[in-house]
């Protein structure tokens, strides 16, 4: 089994097809740093080269489990992390502003022990926040070498667009990479999102491929509620007694039927249907133990053929999104809240 490689959009830089999560690195997720460090060092020796965190996982603790795995292994691992997310109480201790990111790269690089970040992350759009105050900030510390690129997560397309046009016209250092959220369960992205990041050539490196769990097979219908650390944390989100996951439980039997037909499992259907996209560069995965990385490291050379791809686009359509809770994406109601809303309500 070996992971291949391939180009991180336009940048030159090769990393593996699949990408190290380490949002489950810390507490709530897996509070053992020894397990933490032994599930980066065994996705390193698999070959995976790029791992993924953020300041805000575990409040920090992530960044500190990563940074203790790459000692004496730093240079040949393409770091991602992020900022944006709440690191405190103080009323500016969050957000995508010049001050805040200043803040927070530092606290990033002592936490991750480099002198450098490789892909430095807008965790979320801010809507009070000029872009051009964020590219701005970033392209200083890309000048400064503190970081190598800039990348996006969970941005829309008009807001992907807005990002390559201020950087030419302010001549700011470009967004090379987005990370949305992309899984059979949640196909919205590819309406718009990935043929923009195709356009501008961008690196696509999606959260939750898994949908967090759904599409591992552990949550079935008329199935006991599983043992799982996430769905203790969020119970309605993967109650599988609950109608409003009744239409997920009904596409991940489909799936799981379709998977042991073309004689794979289900976790390898759903990192495959992710993988297959043109777009997209390298699917993160977030195990929590070693168990579950096991179970995921085959996928990247587990290609899924054609028929299985039009398969599940039976089960699931193109664009279709079922899973919308798992997103990130404001949901639609709370849209035409904020669009009914006036100056001063
Ligand atoms: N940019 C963003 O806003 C954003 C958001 C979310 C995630 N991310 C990134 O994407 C990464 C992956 O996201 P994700 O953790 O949501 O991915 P995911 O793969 O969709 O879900 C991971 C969860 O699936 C379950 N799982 C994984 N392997 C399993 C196995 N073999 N058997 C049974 N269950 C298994 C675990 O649940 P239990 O813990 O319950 O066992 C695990 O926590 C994160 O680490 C992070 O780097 C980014």
């Amino acid at each position: 089994m070996t992971i291949p490689y391939r180009p991180f959009g336009r940048t030159g830089v090769q990393v593996s097809a699949l990408a190290l999560g380490a949002m489950n690195l810390g507490s709530p997720g897996n509070p053992s740093h020894e397990d933490g460090v032994g599930i980066v060092h065994r996705a390193l020796d698999a070959g995976i080269n790029i791992v993924d965190t953020a300041d805000v996982y575990s409040q920090g603790e992530s960044e500190v489990i990563v940074g203790k795995a790459l000692v004496g292994r730093r240079d040949d691992v393409f770091v991602a992390t992020k900022f944006h997310g709440r690191m405190g109480d103080d009323v500016n201790r969050f957000g995508n502003s010049r001050r805040w990111i200043a803040r927070a790269v530092e606290a990033s690089l002592t936490r991750l022990r480099t002198d450098h970040i490789d892909l430095y992350q807008v965790h979320r759009p801010e809507e009070d926040t000029d872009f051009d105050e964020t590219l701005g900030a970033l392209s200083d510390l890309a000048h400064q070498g503190k970081i190598r690129y800039i990348g996006t997560s969970t941005f829309p397309a008009s807001r992907i667009v807005e990002g390559q046009w201020i950087a030419e016209k302010r001549n700011r250092e470009r967004v090379v990479a987005e990370q949305p959220p992309y899984s059979i369960l949640a196909r919205g992205i590819e309406a718009e999102v990935l043929p923009v990041a195709q356009r501008y050539g961008l690196a696509v490196i999606p959260w939750s491929p898994l949908a967090g769990g759904w599409l591992t097979g552990r949550y079935r219908f008329g199935g006991p509620q599983p043992q799982s650390s996430r769905a203790d944390r969020q119970p309605g989100r993967f109650d599988v007694d609950s109608a409003d996951n009744a239409d997920k439980l009904a596409a991940v039997e489909a799936l799981a039927l379709l998977a042991e037909e073309a004689g794979l499992t289900l976790i390898e259907l759903a990192l495959g249907f992710v993988l297959a996209h043109p777009a997209v560069t390298s699917p993160i995965i977030g195990p929590r133990t070693l168990a579950q990385l096991e179970q995921q490291l085959g996928a990247a050379s587990t290609p899924l053929p054609p028929d299985v791809l039009d398969a599940i686009d039976k089960i699931v359509p193109p664009g279709t999104t079922l899973s919308a809770r798992d997103t990130g994406y404001v949901p639609p109601a709370l849209q035409d809240a904020s669009l009914r809303r006036r100056p001063g309500s």
